[in-house]
């Protein structure tokens, strides 16, 4: 049974549930029968796909909850869906894996329908019918509490003040998880609280671990957070382990200022970055794999000499990374600054000199940092001996709409306008029978889907 739900699909039926206000006569849905409207298909779409974020306090610059806010904007919606810019979610159709958990493209259809209605002048419809009611969350609420509730642990960061003006500032402290016992972790998100959404760039957590001799050890990574991230579930059955009396070395980085039109010469006062765990019930490790989520890349040594991109020229970068056991692939997500503009993951495979396509993101931008994670029953699985391959483009011209100046010569680095190269990806770790076990489930799957089609 699939118990991660996708968050379109949740919503989608959460909407339902909750219960459409219906009043339509027989003779008005007649009438409106070739014609999209705003009641009829339009409201539907926007509440479902655009209203989470373009709501009071959301992130988005505007409300789109009712025909009277959405009107005056329908030109430029129907430009950014059409575009696929709305909602923001960079990741090629037709090439790789296209099965995702949360994914929020729009259907072609739905894309279809905007355009379509905003055409045809973007009519309301008939009054009398009553589109379902935008569902309005509360922004400052956890994104998986419709699922499973507020978290089992929160773990905070100190709070700090953000001036207004001035340059990156970096926050690196231990705060103690206050957990007694490990455990697995069944979903987790990093949140800003309230105004921290419009400075904190991105926040790295870490797990330590005393050793025998009282000191600190790393025991690997917790999650990462960068802007617009939603938050990440490890599939069922692995195990990602939060352990006991652990500390957490936060790592955030803040842009003083504000980002886009939130926040601008606003001084945040009090700026904390939390995490929010939900756990899996205690023995849970006892029946699953080992689940983890590390950066993969060019890391060693691209400060000074691998990483440069010249003044109006372009880069491209490869990283490789292979495994002495068989592995599934749970999750996928580039990472890079203003010029990195594309990414791709490939599986080469030594033994047959076959190279798979898995994910290509060719319209990437760092407002926005997704972790693709793939179903389940689509995740690659690779046998011990295959080569992941990842691959990055920066673009340091002015074609770069992100390019704050095509002048200068950018290195690896850590601030914003530095360029990094890397991936972090999720992975399950197996051991021979577990893969042999997962080729031979999917392959009687598929043979099923087959059979049934016949
Ligand atoms: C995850 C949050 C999120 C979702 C979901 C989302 N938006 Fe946005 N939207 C934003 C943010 C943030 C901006 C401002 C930054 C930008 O333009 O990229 C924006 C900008 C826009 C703009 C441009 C406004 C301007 O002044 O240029 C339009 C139009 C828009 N969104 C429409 C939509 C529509 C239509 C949907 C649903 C189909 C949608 N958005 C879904 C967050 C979101």
């Amino acid at each position: 049974m699939k118990t991660v739900q996708s968050w379109k699909k949740m919503r989608k039926i959460s909407m339902l549930a909750g219960g459409a206000v219906c009043a339509l006569s027989l003779q008005a849905v007649q009438a409106q029968d070739d014609q999209i409207t705003y009641n009829t298909h339009v409201a539907k779409i926007l509440n479902e796909n655009c209203v989470v974020c373009h709501q009071a306090g959301g992130i988005g610059p505007m409300q789109l909850t009712t025909f009277e806010q959405v009107r005056p904007w329908a030109p430029l919606i129907q430009m950014r869906v059409a575009n696929r810019e709305m909602p923001p979610y960079a990741y090629d159709h037709g090439i790789g894996i296209q099965d995702l958990q949360a994914d929020w493209r729009l259907d072609q259809d739905e894309i279809d329908t905007v355009v379509a209605w905003v055409n045809a002048g973007s009519p309301l419809g008939d009054a009398d019918i009553v589109p379902p009611v935008a569902e309005v969350r509360d922004v400052n609420a956890w994104n998986f509490a419709p699922q499973y509730g507020e978290p089992n642990l929160i773990i905070a960061s100190t709070p700090l003040d953000i001036p207004a003006n001035g340059n990156d500032m970096w926050s690196k402290e231990y705060v103690p998880s206050g957990l007694a016992a490990d455990r697995c972790i069944k979903a987790i998100q990093v949140k800003p609280r309230g105004d921290a959404r419009a400075v904190v760039h991105h926040a790295n957590s870490s797990v330590f671990v005393e050793n025998e001799f009282g000191e600190l050890e790393r025991y690997g990574q917790l999650t990462e957070y960068a802007m617009g991230k939603w938050g990440e579930v490890p599939s069922e059955g692995v195990c990602r382990t939060l352990p006991a009396n652990s500390q957490v070395l936060w790592d955030i980085h803040m842009f003083p200022g504000g980002v886009g039109a939130t926040a601008q010469g606003e001084m945040i006062k009090d700026n904390v970055v939390e995490i929010g765990v939900w756990f899996h019930e205690e023995g849970y490790e006892k029946t699953a794999y080992k689940q983890d989520l590390s950066l993969y890349g060019l890391r060693e040594g691209y400060e000074a000499d691998e990483l440069i991109v010249p003044p109006h020229g372009y880069l491209m970068t490869q990283g490789f990374h292979s495994f002495d056991h068989p592995v599934r692939i749970d999750s996928f997500q580039p990472h890079g600054h203003l010029r990195m503009n594309a990414a791709s993951l490939e599986v080469f495979y030594p033994e047959t000199g076959r190279t798979e396509q898995i994910s290509q993101i060719s319209n990437w931008s760092a407002t926005w940092h997704h972790s693709h994670l793939y179903e389940p029953d689509a995740a690659p699985l690779l046998p011990a001996g295959a080569v992941l391959v990842i691959k990055q483009w920066y673009d340091n011209t002015a074609n770069n709409p992100n390019n704050p100046d095509p002048d200068q010569w950018v290195y690896g680095g850590s601030r914003t306008g530095d360029e990094m190269s890397h991936a972090w990806i999720a992975v399950t770790h197996l051991d021979e029978d577990g893969f042999e076990k997962m080729v031979a489930e999917r392959k009687a799957k598929e043979e099923r889907a087959v059979a049934g089609n016949d």
